[in-house]
């Protein structure tokens, strides 16, 4: 009986040796040599040492077709289970380009899938780490639906859980999909994602491509928008997970985490008095201010590359999270168009959806004009970002700095649209429209007319700055509710915070509204 038991040891901590090679020892050494880890080897990384529970690391494919039966391996080309990280909760999978290039096979779907469930139940987080060649090809159908069974998941978790997508290898095909349902997408190492590769693309339209060209990190995270941050290393893209956690709770029932702050609130920063440039169109870099304001190096900005005319990003103010939105006047003078519209009211929702209170820059001068802009649906993108503001209860604080004009003041968490508490800088500019074109529209006539046209026009000019370019006519009629000195900003904006920290909103009972898309 002793010698039973003791093969039967043997039998298990076999199968586990094999496990976790993966696809082999050969294979292992070719993923080192393309300059990638493996999928253990990254969770290593990623999990606080020791915490790591596999669950799963046996599974494997019944199936013979094209040879299957030739490619079974435990585990089946993902590591799945949980861990812990800096002390929290998550749920884990980590997919093994040692096992048939990572494709997607109906039992990684298994897999997967029994840790989603359990992560939504538990409510915490879910990190899913891609390197996979798509769809299993030689399991057909089995693997399509496989898919399904993942997106179900990701998007019955939308919101209730934080979702992230770490892409370290290939993404192809619908492994694409998964990610884009999540909440964070990083790039990181030699990552790509594209959704028909190279071949395709040259068999169909003759374009030629090279994947870094089709979908590298550059491109997700400057020109797509599909992705929110990148790395050079595998190592800093994990890093930035843990990082991106700090700021969100574990689900949508929780506050996020405070940290201790060793940055006084009252830590007023006298540079913000001299910030905003004398000249109307001067440009200055948001990011300065928020530096300034939120606690010391507290600042994670997200896509940073795609639409730089609008910042997002996350910061702390007296440990708190809080959720950044910021018009950008250093690029394209901060004016709003399409992809910015996409960004901001994106994250707007995020936050809204994990209880993060939000504090909006504003020094816009309006949207973006043209025809690219109007053929391309500014109208319905823009309306992303008033769809968002008027939706979201979570505390949310303006400060204008410089330009709210036109339709800009409004959409950017205008008072009306239940902005919980405004501020403006003494250099705020609050108006329909810029002095130039108002004064062209309001007194085209009367200049005409004058003697000397050039003087009356300049005239009339400074006298619609003096009377719009300021808070005060805003602030008469209670659309700002503070003017404050920009070095108080920090003070002011903790405080405004502490009070909101208990606000309770609701939104009517409904399915769900029509956001629109
Ligand atoms: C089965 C696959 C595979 C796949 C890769 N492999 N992708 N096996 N199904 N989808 C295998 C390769 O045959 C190879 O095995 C091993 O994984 C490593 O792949 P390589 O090609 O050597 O690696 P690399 O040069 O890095 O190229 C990676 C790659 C390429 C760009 C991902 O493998 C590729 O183009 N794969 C197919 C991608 C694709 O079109 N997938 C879409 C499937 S359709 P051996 O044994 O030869 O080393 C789909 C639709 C779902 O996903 C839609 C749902 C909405």
């Amino acid at each position: 009986m002793e010698g039973e038991t003791k093969r039967k040891l043997e039998v298990l901590r076999e199968l586990r040796s094999r496990a976790v090679l993966g696809g082999g020892q050969k294979r292992i050494d070719q993923q080192h040599e393309r300059g990638k880890r493996t999928a253990r080897e990254r969770l290593g990384l990623l999990l606080d040492e020791g915490s790591f529970q596999e669950f799963g690391a046996l599974a494997t494919h019944g199936l013979t077709d094209f040879g299957l039966d030739r490619q079974r391996f435990p585990g089946d080309g993902v590591v799945t289970g949980f861990g812990k990280i800096n002390g929290r909760r998550v749920a884990v999978f980590s997919q093994d380009f040692t096992v048939m290039g990572g494709s997607f096979s109906e039992v990684q779907s298994q897999k997967i899938a029994r840790i989603q469930d359990r992560a939504l139940e538990a409510g915490i987080p879910l990190i899913g780490l891609g390197d996979s060649g798509g769809a299993r090809i030689q399991e057909g159908v089995r693997s399509l639906a496989a898919y399904g069974e993942i997106f179900v998941r990701n998007v019955l978790a939308s919101g209730v859980i934080p979702q992230i997508s770490v892409i370290l290898g290939p993404c192809a095909g619908g492994a694409v999909y998964s990610p884009a349902l999540t909440d964070f997408i990083v790039m990181a190492g030699k990552g790509y994602m594209f959704l028909t590769g190279p071949e395709v693309i040259k068999a169909v339209t003759g374009e030629d491509v090279s994947v870094e060209d089709l979908g590298g990190a550059e491109v997700h995270t400057g020109r797509s928008g599909v992705a929110h941050l990148d790395a050079e290393s595998e190592e800093e893209g994990l890093a930035l997970v843990k990082a991106l956690l700090s700021y969100l709770p574990q689900n949508n029932s929780e506050e996020p985490p405070q940290i201790v702050s060793e940055d006084p609130v009252e830590r007023m920063d006298e540079d913000l008095n001299s910030l905003i440039p004398d000249g109307d169109n001067t440009p200055y870099d948001i990011r300065d201010a928020i530096g300034a304001i939120f606690d010391r190096d507290s600042f994670l900005e997200v896509q940073e590359n795609y639409a730089a005319n609008a910042v997002i990003g996350f910061a702390r103010m007296d440990g708190y999270s809080v959720g950044i939105v910021a018009n950008q006047p250093c690029y394209m003078s901060g004016a709003l168009n399409i992809d910015a519209s996409d960004k901001i009211a994106r994250h707007i929702r995020l936050c809204d959806a994990f209880n993060v209170p939000i504090v909006t820059f504003i020094d816009c001068p309006g949207f973006l004009p043209g025809t690219g802009q109007e053929y391309g649906g500014v109208i319905r993108h823009g309306a992303k970002i008033i769809y968002a503001y008027c939706e979201a209860t979570v505390p949310k604080i303006s400060i204008v700095t410089r330009k709210a004009m036109g339709g800009a003041y409004v959409a950017m968490s205008s008072r009306q649209m239940r902005s919980d508490l405004t501020f403006a800088w003494p250099t705020g500019q609050i108006a329909v429209m810029g002095a130039e074109g108002a004064v062209r529209i309001l007194y085209r006539d009367e200049i005409k007319k004058a003697a000397d046209p050039l003087a009356r026009e300049q005239e009339i000019l400074a006298e619609y700055r003096e009377h719009f370019f300021n808070p005060y006519r805003a602030a008469d009629v209670g659309q700002i509710d503070e003017v404050i000195e920009p070095r108080e900003s920090r003070p002011r904006v903790a405080r405004a915070l502490e009070i909101l920290r208990t606000k309770v909103q609701q939104n009517p009972a409904k399915k769900h509204g029509l956001s629109p898309v």
